[in-house]
């Protein structure tokens, strides 16, 4: 089964066109290399490559990752084998992938940002670039990037001027403002935002009284989420004119409706891909039934058109129970 849109698909991230508009999670994709005996990875936009940090990471103590009735919770600690290492002996394949290939940037400082970014961006194989300031499952001294207006301001002004290809900011649902996070990303540089990243949570083991995976804490990702991230999506489109890489929870078509019409230009699916390996496909399928049968040529049409007559956020009286 091939993509053949009928309906444009295509979309632009900065400098970065991909034909279709699903791009595969970071750390739930591999490489692509991984999926490619379930699907054809023509038929995906990106695959945006586990996080990779300046030094080798061993990652948490086990377990890593816990079940919940509609999400997962990963603790992984951004295990990698150092830039260096993944530059000698990953990079050079993916010049064989026929989808855009994104490297994705952690670290724990400034230099170590600058440090990744510069050497994946050297690389050709390497379509984009995106950077991971939100990962909320590693201990650091300091606050979270994503978590400061300053800080995310300092880390994308430093790699923008690394870099000319395709820059973008992946944001925390962790905070009290995203938009306001959004707007300093997208003022320092940032090409594209990906919007969200895990949101954090702990499962308890009742029968040993510990938590139950080795971090004690984790991300969660998965349908669980989804309203959390759609709102997010909703709110920084509101605030920022960059496009917006929706993800949380994406499973199927309609998925995928909400956080275009809530103003993604672009979508992210993460860990469906666990479950099924054919779920972009079929997103890709029903998003090109529902723009024919709405007689519209291109998806681009419908961004952000369940936010017609609101200018944001700040609107709202609250909505407690
Ligand atoms: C097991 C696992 C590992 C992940 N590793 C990374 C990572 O290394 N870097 C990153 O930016 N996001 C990472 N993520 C977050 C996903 O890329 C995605 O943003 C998030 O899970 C929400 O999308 P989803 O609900 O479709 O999975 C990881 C998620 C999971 C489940």
């Amino acid at each position: 089964m091939t993509v053949r849109a009928g309906a444009d698909l295509s979309v632009a991230l900065g400098r970065l066109h991909l034909p279709l508009p699903t791009i595969m999670g970071s750390g739930c994709y591999g490489s692509g290399e991984e999926y490619a005996s379930f699907i054809d990875l023509e038929n995906i936009g990106a695959v945006v490559l586990k996080s990779v940090t300046r030094m080798p990471r061993l990652g948490n103590p086990t377990p890593r990752l816990v079940q919940t009735p509609s999400g997962l919770l990963n603790a992984i600690g951004l295990q990698n084998p150092g830039v260096e290492w993944y530059l000698e002996h990953e990079v050079g394949k993916f010049s064989e992938r026929p989808c855009a290939i994104i490297g994705s940037v952690a670290g724990f400082s400034v230099d170590d940002y600058a440090y990744v970014t510069q050497r994946l961006a050297a690389r050709d194989e390497i379509d984009a670039i995106e950077i991971n300031i939100s990962c909320p499952n590693v201990a650091s001294d300091g606050e979270t990037f994503a978590c400061d207006p300053k800080l995310t301001s300092r880390v994308v002004t430093l790699v923008r001027d690394l870099t000319d290809k395709t820059l973008i900011v992946k944001l925390s649902p962790n905070v009290t403002d995203i938009a306001g996070i959004a707007r300093e990303a997208e003022a320092a540089g940032a090409d594209a935002l990906a919007v969200i990243n895990t949101v954090r949570g702990m499962a308890i083991d009742v029968d040993v009284w510990q938590p139950r995976l080795g971090n004690r804490t984790g991300g969660l990702s998965g349908p669980a989420i989804r309203p959390i991230a759609v709102l997010a999506v909703y709110e920084v489109a509101c605030a920022v004119k960059i496009p917006i890489i929706g993800q949380g929870g994406i499973e199927t078509t309609t998925d995928a409706l909400e956080f275009f019409l809530a103003g993604a230009s672009a979508i992210s699916i993460g860990t469906a891909n666990f479950t099924d390996p054919r779920v972009p496909l079929q997103i890709a399928h029903g998003l090109e039934r529902y723009l024919l049968g709405r007689k519209l040529n291109a998806l681009r049409d419908i961004v952000g058109k369940a936010n017609h007559g609101f200018s944001g956020p700040h609107q709202y009286e609250g909505d407690q129970g």
